[in-house]
């Protein structure tokens, strides 16, 4: 089977509402918690995406019951530290750090040692990170040069840690606050902000949990080792997943989209707000909570003059799978853009800021690079002409998107490889740019 697809022609104007995939963030904080829950927990629109899919897995092979029913899943929780892990565990989480590094938080307590592994893209990401903090809880862990495999083998004498959180990473705060639940006393986190689903979902759990926040970072307290009852969720749709959408849209010309029940968390949110400092045309409509996290439909209007942005970096956290999405942005814009900072771009699936660079001369686009500053010379004008191939970007399932993105908005003659990256976050992505119109062939 073809592994890469074809794009020869823009996209021509769409006006449509649509639907994203389910939040992937949310969705594997709610299986992994729904595992330590007591009781049986029920997830409607789970996202059903390999990094998903292998969070299921994962839970399974430490003995918690899954089943899919009709439009959900339940969980068969057996309360904290409750999976029944049998000896040479390997757990094998595919392409994603959220899991990779979450599910650890929670083996610090196991009674037999686990080994993680992961795919080549996440053989190549820091697990220091979390391992470090791990280690002060008094687990015994340990990792190959700062990557995987780990291994870890729990330990009885656990003792709560103070730790901070210094690069606005949701994935290490949360992984120690996991840990913190099997742990007893209270563990101080201070983090700088990023998204907070965790808290949010500690919260809504009746998990004691504490929170003071002042404008850059949160200082949070987690007493551990109470049980929590199983619980319903229902997960909303992926503001990185939508993405994708907002800015074809704002790109391509007299176009309108409506992207239907949105998880717009303030953590995530960092895309939007460079957006609209740019002069993109996107509003919030029909705006509600629900368990504590603000849900929205995102309305996007096609844009014909984007302003250049000297971008803050306190906004990084917020945007951080949106950057090169961000990028195709700035190089339509009147001006240089400026962003910086951003060194943790090159600790996801792929080096994004170094494919990001490449990517933007590739088209045409001016751009200077000091260290982690990046400057974009951007063309209002731009359209592409000539053939292009997009291979070699480690399957990174954002790199593959936002090709397709700048390829329906710019033009040009594209093959782009790697098509089957999707399934890690958006299996349904192909088909939604089909039926607003795009010719992929
Ligand atoms: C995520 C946090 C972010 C993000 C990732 C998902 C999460 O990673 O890039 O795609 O669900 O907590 P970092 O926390 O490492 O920045």
């Amino acid at each position: 089977m073809l592994n890469h697809i074809t794009i020869n022609d823009k996209i021509k104007f769409f006006k449509k509402k649509i639907k994203v995939s389910s939040d992937k963030s949310l969705s594997i904080r709610c299986v992994l918690l729904a595992s330590q829950a007591v009781g049986i927990s029920k997830i409607y629109n789970l996202l059903e995406s390999e990094d998903v899919l292998n969070a299921l897995k994962t839970i399974k092979k430490l003995g918690i019951k899954c089943k899919k029913k009709n439009n959900f899943y339940e969980i068969h929780g057996f309360g904290l530290n409750g999976f029944s892990i049998k000896k040479n565990t390997v757990i094998n989480a595919g392409n994603s750090g959220t899991l990779a590094r979450l599910i650890l938080g929670l083996l610090i307590k196991s009674n037999k040692k686990i080994k993680l592994i992961g795919d080549k893209s996440l053989s190549k990401r820091d697990f220091k990170r979390v391992v470090d903090p791990l280690k002060i809880f008094g687990a015994n862990i340990t990792c190959k040069k700062n990557s995987l495999p780990v291994e870890v083998f729990g330990s009885d004498f656990l003792r709560p840690i103070r730790y901070f959180e210094n690069k606005g990473s949701a994935q290490c705060k949360s992984t120690v606050m996991l840990a913190a639940l099997n742990t007893p006393g209270t563990t101080l986190i201070k983090a700088k902000k990023s998204r907070n689903h965790t808290e949010i979902l500690f919260k809504s759990l009746g998990i004691p949990i504490k929170i003071k926040s002042n404008k850059y970072y949160d200082i949070i307290k987690v007493n551990g080792l109470n049980q929590f009852k199983s619980f319903n969720y229902k997960i909303p749709g992926d503001i990185s997943s939508s993405a994708f959408f907002i800015v074809l849209t704002l790109l391509s010309e007299n176009s309108k989209i409506i992207i239907k029940n949105v998880n717009v968390n303030e953590g995530r949110i960092g895309i939007i707000k460079i957006l609209k400092r740019m002069n993109s045309k996107i509003i919030f409509q029909n705006k509600k909570i629900y368990k504590g996290e603000k849900i929205a439909d995102i309305y996007v209007k096609s844009t014909t003059k984007f302003n250049s942005i000297n971008c803050p970096d306190s906004l990084n956290s917020s945007a951080i799978d949106e950057f090169l999405l961000i990028f195709l942005v700035a190089a339509k814009a009147k001006g240089i853009s400026t962003f910086k900072n951003l060194g943790e771009l090159n600790n996801k699936e792929s080096p994004r800021l170094d494919i990001a660079i490449k990517f933007l001369k590739l088209i045409g686009i001016k751009v200077l690079r000091n260290k982690n500053k990046i400057k974009i010379f951007g063309n209002p004008k731009l359209q592409l002409k000539r053939n292009y191939i997009m291979k070699n970007f480690l399957k990174d399932h954002r790199v593959f998107m936002m090709t397709c993105v700048a390829a329906l908005a710019f033009g040009g003659n594209w093959k782009i490889y790697d098509k089957d990256s999707i399934n890690t976050s958006f299996p349904n992505f192909l088909n939604i740019l089909k039926s607003l119109g795009a010719k992929i062939k």
